[in-house]
């Protein structure tokens, strides 16, 4: 008999988790405002909100935090840190920060200037958030097809080149570069082709407008290349990942997504300018330039980090695990993003709370009807994330409404997947009796998901 997949590592450690009632639930959501982050996490059963600093750390990791050198200035840890990004991405320049935003705030800082105009296939939340706070503009050119949750492509996050070159001819001179993010999150952890980064690249150098990757998941996206791109099945992760940053001028990375890190962040070029303009930046946000914000057991860890999550069996456990919820959706028959994604599953809550209006914000609503149902917290990554139009202040009801199921990086079991499918199903086969959802009491000006306060209808 041919063996079962099983993971490629053992537990060593622990953390409890405790169920709650329903009465509790209630109380607690009413409390936090039916916004799931002002839930406190003692209040939570399983966590699903994010992907992001959640992981588990390796033993190689923890051994590596009894390292760190604390030294200001040119620590061990830095040079560590250093060498093990030039080596993964092929960038000489590397400048650390404490998170993803950090080095957006830093590298943004240096590059947008108001007015100008930033494409890019669906910018992370924070990514749009420091465009627009500058009085530039976000401009999303992901395909088409990636807004149509039931069609099955291989690489949904891709760039619709079309769209790209549209808004490089008609805003000459006003580009200072795209985002190209790896995967692509917002769509559904959607990843995006060699082909695809081959040809942004081509159509950017035509233009002159360089490129940055937004590189959170950069090797979940290379897995997907490697097990879905023909020409690369026999290609290590690590050769993929260099392909992918050599078509690009420079990068940000969250590394508590793929570098499993409850902390940390870079940016990384092979740009003698950009490096010298973020630096000046660096310092006054983020602190001297060999620590970024980070203590030297953090780029010690985040070092480890890169190199154990860029090979193969650590991305094929994870990514399997995300199938696996996948799978039992699809048994039950509950409409998702498909195919499923690298980081997380994303529900199509307009068609599963179908009497539930739009204005009503229905992930928002299957996103706290989950909660009551288990204690399963998970985001909505709809119309209350959109924001609202910088300029007519509109909701932006234009995009995808889901719900977002992130799954931490060697947290939970299968048998955790197992309950989070079968309270979704509950809901799920309640859903008829779900006709009003949520309105909004008080939301802040921009990225008002984190607090904002809202009222069941
Ligand atoms: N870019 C992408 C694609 C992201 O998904 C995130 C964070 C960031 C940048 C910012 O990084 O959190 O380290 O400052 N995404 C998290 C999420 C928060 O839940 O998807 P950060």
């Amino acid at each position: 008999m041919e063996l079962p997949f099983a993971e490629s590592w053992k537990i060593k450690m622990i953390e409890p988790i405790r169920k709650s009632t329903l009465a509790e639930r209630e109380e607690w959501l009413k409390k936090a405002y039916y916004n799931v982050f002002q839930l406190k996490a003692e209040e939570v059963y399983i966590d699903l909100l994010t992907d992001s600093g959640t992981g588990s750390m390796s033993q190689g990791q923890w051994a590596a935090l009894m390292l760190g050198d604390e030294s200001y200035a040119g620590a061990t840890s830095f040079y560590k840190f250093e060498a093990e990004v030039q080596k993964i991405t092929g960038f000489k320049y590397v400048i650390p920060t404490h998170q993803g935003r950090a080095a957006e705030n830093v590298l943004f800082s240096y590059l947008v200037k108001p007015g100008n105009v930033i494409p890019g296939n669906a910018h992370f939340d924070t990514t749009k958030g420091h465009i627009e706070s500058r009085k530039a503009k976000a401009i999303d050119v992901t395909i088409d097809e990636a807004k149509d949750t039931q069609l099955e492509i291989p690489f949904k996050g891709n760039v619709s080149i079309e769209k790209l070159e549209k808004v490089l001819s008609e805003n000459k001179g006003n580009v200072p570069f795209m985002v190209l993010t790896v995967t692509n999150n917002t769509v559904g952890g959607q990843p995006v082709s060699m082909q695809n980064i081959r040809e942004t690249s081509a159509v950017c150098k035509m233009y002159g407008v360089p490129i940055v990757m937004d590189s959170a998941r950069f090797a979940e996206n290379a897995y997907f290349i490697k097990t879905r791109e023909k020409g690369y099945e026999n290609k290590t992760i690590k050769e993929i990942a260099l392909e992918m940053f050599s078509y690009v001028d420079g990068m940000t990375m969250s590394a508590k997504k793929d570098a499993i890190v409850n902390m940390g962040g870079f940016i990384a070029t092979n740009d003698k300018d950009w490096y010298e303009g973020a630096k000046m930046f660096c310092i006054p946000f983020e602190g001297y330039i060999t620590y970024g914000g980070l203590n030297g057991r953090d780029l010690n860890a985040l070092a480890v980090g890169l190199e154990e999550n860029t090979e193969f069996d650590m991305l094929d456990t994870r990514i399997r695990q995300v199938k696996h919820l996948a799978d039992k959706l699809d048994e039950y028959g509950i409409p998702y993003q498909r195919p499923a994604g690298g980081h997380a599953i994303f529900v199509d809550a307009d068609k599963v709370l179908i009497n539930v209006p739009k204005e009503e914000f229905p992930a928002q609503t299957l996103t706290c009807e989950l909660y009551l149902e288990a204690g399963v917290r998970a985001c909505e990554i709809g119309y209350i994330l959109a924001d609202r139009d910088p300029v007519t202040r509109q909701n932006r009801f234009g995009g995808l409404d889901l719900l977002r199921m992130a799954i931490p990086r060697r947290v939970y079991t299968d048998n955790h997947i197992d309950v989070i499918a079968a309270a979704l199903k509950n809901v799920y086969d309640r859903r008829d009796s779900i006709t009003r959802g949520v309105a909004i009491e008080w939301e802040a000006p921009i990225m008002r998901h984190f607090t904002v306060k809202l009222k069941r209808l």
